[in-house]
C-alpha cells in the first residue's frame, strides 16, 4: 500500500513512524513533512493545502490512502475534493468532510450537535453582535470564572478564561468586535467546568469505530500548568484516572452518541475523533472535539498502540474497521516537548540544534525543525518531542528527561514537571 500523510508536526513524525513498522506499507509520502519524516518516508514539497497540486502527487505515486494529520486541510474541505474529483474519488482519505470538521472548525456548531444528541458538556450560549445584551445577561447569571470561545479557528488562542466580570464584558466585546477576525464573529460563553482534564481519541470508519490510547497532555508554558497556552508541552499516556469505570461512561455517554449521531445526521466521517474531556465528580464531561489527533498526544498514543497501525488505516478505507484488532502496548509512554525560548510568544528561528548523535533510548520526533546548509535547524515554537517508554510513567520520563538535557540549541526550554499531577 501507498500512503501520502498530510503535514508537518511532530504529530505527523509520530504518525509517520509508525506507519513506516507495517508490514502492508510499499511506500511512505509525507507532504510536507520535516527532516524528520524524511527518515521514515519521503517529503514531497507540497503544502498540506494546496489540493490542485496534492492531487498531481497522489496519481504520479500511486497512493492508496490519504491520512490528514492538521485540521486546516480538512477545514478547507480536502475529503470533499477528493471525493468530488472523477479521477481522485475511489482513493480513501482518512479525515472528516467539510461538515465533519465543523466538530472542530465550530465551537457553535459542535455545542449545538452535543445538545441535540444529550452528550454531557457545559451550559453555553452563542451570542454575535446583535444578540449582545442577551450575552451579558448570561455571563451576570454565572458564577466566576468566565469562560468565552472564538467560534472559529483562532491557532488555540481563541478561549478566555477570566475571573472578573467587567474585563469578561469588555473581552466579549473585543471578541465580537474582530479580536480573533472571523473566528470571533460569534462567541460561545460557557460555564467553567472544574476538574481534571484528558484526551480520549477514536478510529472511525463512519460506523464502527475503535478506541485508541488515551493521554493527557500539558498545556500550559510554565511549571506547575501556569502561564499562557501552547499547543502543548508533553503528554503522558496511560492516563491513570481514566480507569476501566471511567471508560466505560466515556464510551456509552460520549463515544457512541457521538459516532451514532454523526450517522443519523448524515455526516460523513472516516478518520480521528479527539475527545477533549474533564472529569467532573468522576464524571466525564466534553469540553471540546477535533477532527485530528491531538499533539503532542499522538506522540505518546503512537507508542502504545502494539498493533500495525495501517491496519486499522485500511479499516477505515474499506470500512471494515469492526473486523480488525487493536492491541495496546502495556508499557507507559511519555513526550517532553522542546521549544525555542519566547514561545508562545515572539521567538526566533533557526538556531542550529546539535547532540542527535547522543540520545539513547528515547525517540526525537520532528516539530518544526528544517534543513539548512547541512544542518537541522528550528523552524517552530515547538522544536522536538522527546518520547520514551517506561515500565512506570517516571522511568520513561527520567528517560526523556536525561535526553532532552542531550540536544542543545541556543534557548531552548521545556517543562521538567510533566506528568507531576497524576
Ligand atoms: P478548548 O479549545 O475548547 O479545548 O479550550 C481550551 C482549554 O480551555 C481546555 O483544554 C480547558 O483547559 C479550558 N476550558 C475550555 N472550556 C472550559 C470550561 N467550560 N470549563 C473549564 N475549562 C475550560
Ligand atoms: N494537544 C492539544 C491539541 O492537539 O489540540
Amino acid at each position: 500500500m501507498n500512503i501520502l500523510l498530510l503535514g508537518s508536526g511532530g504529530r505527523e513524525h509520530a504518525m509517520a513512524w509508525k506507519i513506516a513498522q507495517s508490514p502492508k506499507l510499499s511506500t511512505l509520502f509525507i507532504a510536507p513533512g520535516n527532516p524528520g519524516t524524511a527518515t521514515v518516508g519521503t517529503n514531497l514539497p507540497i503544502a498540506s493545502d494546496n489540493f490542485p497540486e496534492l492531487k498531481k502527487a497522489v496519481l504520479e505515486n500511486n497512493i492508496d490512502i490519504v491520512v490528514v494529520g492538521p485540521e486546516d486541510p480538512l477545514v478547507k474541505g480536502v475529503v470533499n475534493f477528493f471525493a468530488d474529483d472523477a479521477e481522485l474519488k475511489n482513493i480513501a482519505v482518512v479525515g472528516p468532510d467539510r461538515i465533519g470538521a465543523q466538530l472542530e472548525g465550530s465551537k457553535d456548531f459542535s455545542k449545538q450537535f452535543m445538545f441535540r444528541h444529550n452528550i454531557p458538556t457545559a451550559g453555553y450560549l452563542s451570542v454575535t453582535a446583535e444578540s449582545i445584551t442577551e450575552g451579558i445577561e448570561f455571563l451576570k447569571s454565572l458564577e466566576a470564572p468566565y469562560v468565552l470561545k472564538a467560534d472559529g479557528l483562532a491557532a488555540g488562542k481563541g478561549v478566555l478564561i477570566l475571573n472578573d466580570l467587567d474585563e469578561t464584558i469588555s473581552e466579549l466585546k473585543a471578541m465580537l468586535d474582530g479580536k480573533f477576525g472571523a473566528a470571533s464573529k460569534t462567541v460561545v460563553i460557557e460555564e467553567f467546568l472544574d476538574g481534571i482534564e484528558c484526551s480520549v481519541f477514536v478510529i472511525t470508519d463512519g460506523k464502527n469505530y475503535k478506541i485508541l490510547p488515551e493521554a493527557k497532555d500539558y498545556k500550559r508554558i510554565g511549571e506547575g500548568e501556569k502561564g499562557l497556552n501552547t499547543g502543548g508541552m508533553g503528554a503522558v499516556s496511560p492516563v491513570p484516572f481514566a480507569d476501566a469505570e471511567f471508560m466505560r461512561k466515556v464510551e456509552e455517554r460520549i463515544i457512541k452518541p457521538t459516532v451514532d449521531g454523526l450517522n443519523s445526521e448524515g455526516i460523513v466521517y472516516k478518520g480521528f475523533i479527539f475527545f477533549g474531556l474533564i472529569k467532573v465528580k468522576e464524571e466525564p464531561i466534553t469540553i471540546e472535539y477535533n477532527a485530528r489527533m491531538g499533539d503532542p498526544e499522538t506522540e505518546v498514543v503512537m507508542l502504545r498502540i502494539k498493533s500495525d497501525f495501517v491496519d486499522l488505516l485500511e479499516g477505515v478505507a474499506q470500512g471494515n474497521l469492526n473486523e480488525k484488532t487493536i492491541e495496546f502496548d502495556e508499557r507507559s509512554a511519555v513526550t517532553v516537548v522542546l521549544v525555542s525560548g519566547g514561545y508562545p510568544e515572539e521567538f526566533e528561528k533557526g538556531k542550529v540544534i546539535s547532540g542527535f548523535e547522543n540520545v539513547e533510548g528515547s525517540i526525537v520526533f520532528h516539530a518544526g525543525t528544517t534543513e539548512k546548509d547541512g544542518n537541522i535547524v528550528t523552524s517552530g515554537g515547538r522544536v522536538m518531542a522527546i518520547s520514551s517508554y517506561g515500565n512506570t510513567k517516571n522511568e520513561a520520563l527520567a528517560l526523556s528527561f536525561a535526553n532532552a538535557q542531550k540536544l542543545q540549541y541556543d534557548k531552548k526550554y521545556f517543562r521538567s514537571d510533566i506528568g507531576f499531577d497524576l
